[in-house]
């Protein structure tokens, strides 16, 4: 015990990870209050010990090894509602989980994270990847994030623009060992209007024939993601993973064609339509990672011993018990190279890895 923390030895990570792989932390704990933050990394930084923080572990892959150091949970809570005219301004702690947020929003009829809706992990997480979903992402509504800045030891509030973000990136993201995220607030419009821009999301509303209201958005999208294994249900045979392997790639416009043309000289597509494509903000042109894994030959619930694709999609990788992380890197390097030597295009894995020297795809 440091001041007011307690701090444990060689704790296991593998539990606190939703692909139930890695080994163990050398220093754990997990601070609820910030003045506990600021004391674990005292006490980290007089060790020479790097720090790992850990939200919901949803989103990264630990290496077998374990993590040298100190690992620290996020564990503060707290919610705080503020009504200013047509928006809430809703300040939400790092260590509240993200569903449970978006549940309450959509309860006080508060639009703006409906389409996030059964997102694993905690709130702290959201502005680091810029988590998105069905058409929205928390980019559109975070106003503002409180931060540890670890090169001054200060906290600092960084306003949306600071933040830096894009698809599935920010600042907080591109420097890693810099920021500790302590909260998070978001403006939500009390108009109540869902935002419907994702043509499954759409389509599966419409087959409803339900009005499109901000819960019906919010159950429409959970079942959407129910049937792609993406919401963490303990009966589900594709529940050990990490949700998307791999960002889905913005490519030129005639990288784009090289990847259609391949596609039908191959015999996968009838026709150029057939390759799913959407154009991008800059003018490039997003692919469908899922896609080109299941026509590199992954077909969903395809296995390599305790490891293998989701049945339910193929752009996640699942962990089946017993397995190791490096089997599982071994899986998606070889959907990698496939992916490559069938479409010349190299996927990007989305996780964030913990404990592996360099690129563990290397
Ligand atoms: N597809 C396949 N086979 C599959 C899965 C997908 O061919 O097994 C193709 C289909 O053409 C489909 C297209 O890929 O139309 C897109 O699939 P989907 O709508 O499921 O979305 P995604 O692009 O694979 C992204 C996010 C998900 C997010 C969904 C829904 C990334 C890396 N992933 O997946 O986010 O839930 O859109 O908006 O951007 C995550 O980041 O972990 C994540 C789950």
């Amino acid at each position: 015990v440091t001041g007011g923390i307690a701090i444990e030895r060689n704790t296991p990570l593998a539990p606190r990870t939703t692909l139930r792989l890695g080994g163990a932390a050398e220093h754990f704990c997990a601070p609820e209050d910030e003045a506990g933050v600021g004391e674990a990394l005292a006490w980290a930084d007089a060790h020479a010990l790097p720090v790992t923080v850990l939200g919901g572990g949803s989103n990264v892959v630990v290496s077998d090894a374990g993590l040298r150091g100190l690992v620290m949970g996020v564990n503060l809570r707290g919610t705080d509602w503020q009504e200013h005219g047509r928006v809430t301004r809703v300040t939400v702690s790092a260590g509240e989980p993200w569903d449970a947020f978006v549940a309450e929003a959509v309860a006080r009829g508060l639009a703006g994270v409906e389409c996030l809706a059964g997102i694993p992990g905690l709130v702290g997480a959201a502005p680091i990847q810029n988590v998105g979903a069905y058409g929205q992402e928390v980019a559109e509504c975070v106003v503002e994030v409180r931060a540890l800045d670890r090169t001054d030891g200060r906290v600092y509030s960084l306003a949306t623009e600071a933040c830096a973000f894009g698809y599935r990136d920010s600042a907080f993201k591109r420097d890693p060992a810099r920021w500790v995220v302590l909260a998070v607030t978001f403006e939500l419009r009390r108009d109540g209007a869902p935002k419907v821009a994702y043509d499954e999301l759409a389509r599966a509303l419409e087959a409803r024939g339900a009005a499109p209201t901000l819960a019906a958005v919010r159950e429409t999208v959970l079942s959407l993601r129910r049937a792609k294994s993406m919401v963490i249900d303990p009966a589900d045979e594709n529940r050990h993973s990490a949700g998307s392997f791999f960002v889905n790639p913005m490519v030129t416009l005639s990288e784009a064609e090289r990847v259609v043309e391949a596609a039908v000289r191959t015999g996968l597509v009838a026709c150029t339509d057939d390759v799913p494509r959407w154009p991008a903000p800059d003018g490039r042109v997003k692919l469908a990672a899922g896609w080109l894994v299941e026509r590199a030959g992954f077909a969903k619930g395809s296995r390599r011993g305790a490891v293998g694709v989701s049945s339910r999609h193929a752009l996640a990788l699942v962990h089946h018990g017993g397995g190791t992380s490096a089997a599982l890197l071994a899986l998606a390097r070889e959907v990698r190279d496939r992916v490559r030597a069938r479409f010349g295009v190299t996927l990007v894995p989305e996780p964030v890895f913990l404990g592996f020297g360099g690129d563990p795809l290397a």
